[in-house]
């Protein structure tokens, strides 16, 4: 099904606005929680939270792919998540094998090209195997890259670059005089992404929870009340609208950002008007 024909109206609205605003993050990032807490006073059980959780999964990849957005990365399991009893570990990793198996197909016709950052190799083998299929299935793709994080933390894969760097210091390879934040970063998981512009957080936690801790320095941070289960593309317009306002200064000053901002529509002005008389 290609999810470009099945816009209802309201969304198109919603997005078209988006769209228009011309800010449109290219990178979204979300620690998807209270899953257990949304079953838990709905008398369900945890994993009833899990299940609907992940149809909320469904509704953001469509929209964000929808949208146009280029990479969306998505919190779905910490490496301190494993301390949890034993019972609902396991039903998360059958959720999550379900969900590749059922989705694959799906998220392949809509040009998503999915990707995992983590330990994987502590997940159970059926799931690293279907994994690895939707990795290679989707690897030339070219719409949004869909980035699980799975069994992560953000200190392990900082600690983890650390090491690797250390051995090639050790062989010559790297000197320390050449370690700027550009190469730190190229010894992390992601990086072959670009930063998130945006993170969202559902269930009203302010915290990080280890995610993307590097990664994260200049994010605009959303934190919604919701329950992730709940958490819809309604909510996704509202946090992307929210982020359009924000000014990002990245340490500059309004007045710095205005005039900069002001000499790239010029800019881009400029471009326009040459590239027509180049045309004729
Ligand atoms: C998020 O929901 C899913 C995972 C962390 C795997 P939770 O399971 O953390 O739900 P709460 O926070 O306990 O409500
Ligand atoms: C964060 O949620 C991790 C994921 C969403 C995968 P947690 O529920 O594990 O976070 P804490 O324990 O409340 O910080
Ligand atoms: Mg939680």
């Amino acid at each position: 099904m290609d999810w470009n024909d099945e816009i209802a109206k309201y969304d198109k609205f919603m997005q078209d606005e988006i769209l228009n605003s011309g800010k449109i993050p290219r990178h979204i990032a979300i620690i998807m929680d209270g899953n257990g807490r949304w079953a838990v006073e709905r008398n369900l059980s945890r994993t009833a939270g899990h299940r609907e959780g992940i149809e909320s999964v469904r509704d953001i990849v469509k929209a964000s792919s929808q949208l146009g957005i280029k990479y969306l990365t998505l919190y779905a399991f910490s490496i301190e998540n494993w301390k949890r009893p034993i019972t609902e570990v396991r039903v998360l990793m059958t959720l999550l094998e379900h969900f590749l198996k059922v989705e694959l197909d799906e998220l392949h016709q809509n040009n998503v090209r999915v990707k995992a950052i983590g330990k994987l190799n502590s997940l159970p083998k059926s799931v690293q195997k279907l994994l690895r299929k939707a990795i290679e299935f989707t690897a030339d793709n070219t719409g949004l890259t869909l980035t699980l994080a799975l069994s992560y933390s953000g200190r392990w894969d900082i600690l983890r670059a650390v090491q690797i760097i250390a051995f090639d210091v050790k062989r010559g390879k790297v000197s320390p005089e050449d370690l700027t934040s550009e190469k730190f970063a190229s010894y992390l998981q992601t990086k072959d992404l670009p930063e998130p512009d945006l993170l969202i957080r559902t269930s009203g936690e302010m915290r990080l929870s280890n995610f993307l801790l590097w990664e994260l320095a200049y994010s605009e941070i959303f934190v919604t009340k919701k329950y992730w289960p709940e958490f819809r593309r309604q909510d996704l317009y509202e946090a992307i609208s929210d982020y359009i306002k924000r000014e990002r200064r990245f340490g500059k000053t309004s007045a710095q950002v205005a005039s900069e901002e002001k000499e790239s529509i010029n800019d881009s002005y400029i471009q326009k008007v040459i590239n027509a008389f180049k045309s004729k």
